[in-house]
């Protein structure tokens, strides 16, 4: 985590513009937690309440970037070569399109958040890359996102696509039907498209303290249990080694899953291919 400006108000200044700061947003308590910049005071209390409640909760942050770069290189190994990332959350150290781009630089990459900021961040990072764009829309609307004149001039649904939903669909809550929302975006990719998803599970204790955090300041942040999240992933084809901490997906060195710590039990993730 990065400590707070010393100039508070200096930083109130900077903020772009139609941003409230004294609101807290889930994209800017998450830039926190990875020790980002675009941050304010609201959003830094936020996050030291859910430290407070998981120390080593920043770890798990930045695990959670570590399974985006493994798994967005898996999927451009299976020849993926367009990516819709919704709730991409603000830029940072390798996002989806450095990642993949990276690898095979004829690839494009949609990212869609409802949070202005991301966009506010994401125009200066990407003004001279063609292939990339930001988009604001809510995924809660998906003919606003799957209908966006940007996200059309980039993604071709007649190719397989890559949708990454990394920790967001735990922002979407019960009465606002994940799972109805999920199916009507994987119904819009071709065959041999792919979901990339990670999720808080419901692990405990510490689990439903952060949850009630999380509902209290912004209305969001449900721990599901591993059965609903796995009903995400019906009718696919998950990959090995299936739905696991994220820790335990393809980890570059071997992980022994009972040494895990409460912080590395807090989020589950899959990647599954559309038969
Ligand atoms: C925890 S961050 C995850 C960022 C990134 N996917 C990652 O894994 O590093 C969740 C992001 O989802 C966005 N988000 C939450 N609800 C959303 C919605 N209904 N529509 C679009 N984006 C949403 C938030 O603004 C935030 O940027």
């Amino acid at each position: 985590m990065s400590e707070p400006d010393a100039n508070q108000s200096q930083q109130t200044e900077r903020a772009p513009a139609g941003i409230d700061v004294n609101v807290p947003s889930v994209a800017r308590i998450y830039d926190f937690l990875i020790g980002g910049k675009d941050n304010y005071a609201a959003d830094r209390e936020v996050a030291r309440k859910l430290v407070e409640v998981v120390p080593g909760l920043e770890t798990d942050s930045a695990a959670h970037r570590a399974i985006l770069h493994r798994g967005v290189r898996f999927l451009v190994e299976q020849g993926v070569r367009q990516f819709v990332d919704l709730g991409s959350g603000l830029p940072t150290a390798q996002n989806t399109h450095q990642v993949a781009q990276g690898i095979a630089p004829e690839t494009n990459v949609v990212y869609v958040d409802n949070d202005p900021i991301v966009l506010a961040h994401g125009r200066a990072l990407l003004a001279e890359n063609n292939r990339t764009t930001v988009i604001t829309a809510d995924l809660r609307e998906p003919k606003s996102v799957l209908e966006h004149p940007d996200l059309l001039r980039l993604i071709d649904f007649d190719e397989p696509i890559g949708l990454m939903l990394l920790g967001v669909i735990h922002h979407i809550n019960d009465d606002e039907d994940p799972a109805g929302l999920l199916r009507t975006y994987l119904d819009a990719l071709p065959s041999g498209s792919w979901l990339f998803l990670t999720h808080f599970l419901h692990s405990g204790p510490e689990s439903e303290k952060l949850e009630r955090v999380m509902q209290g300041s912004h209305s969001s942040g449900r721990f599901r249990e591993r059965d609903e999240i796995a009903a995400y992933f019906e009718g696919l084809e998950t990959v090995d080694p299936g739905l696991v901490h994220i820790a335990m997906w393809r980890p570059e060195e071997p992980v022994d899953e009972a040494s895990l710590t409460v912080e590395q039990r807090l989020v589950v993730g899959a990647i599954a291919r559309k038969p």
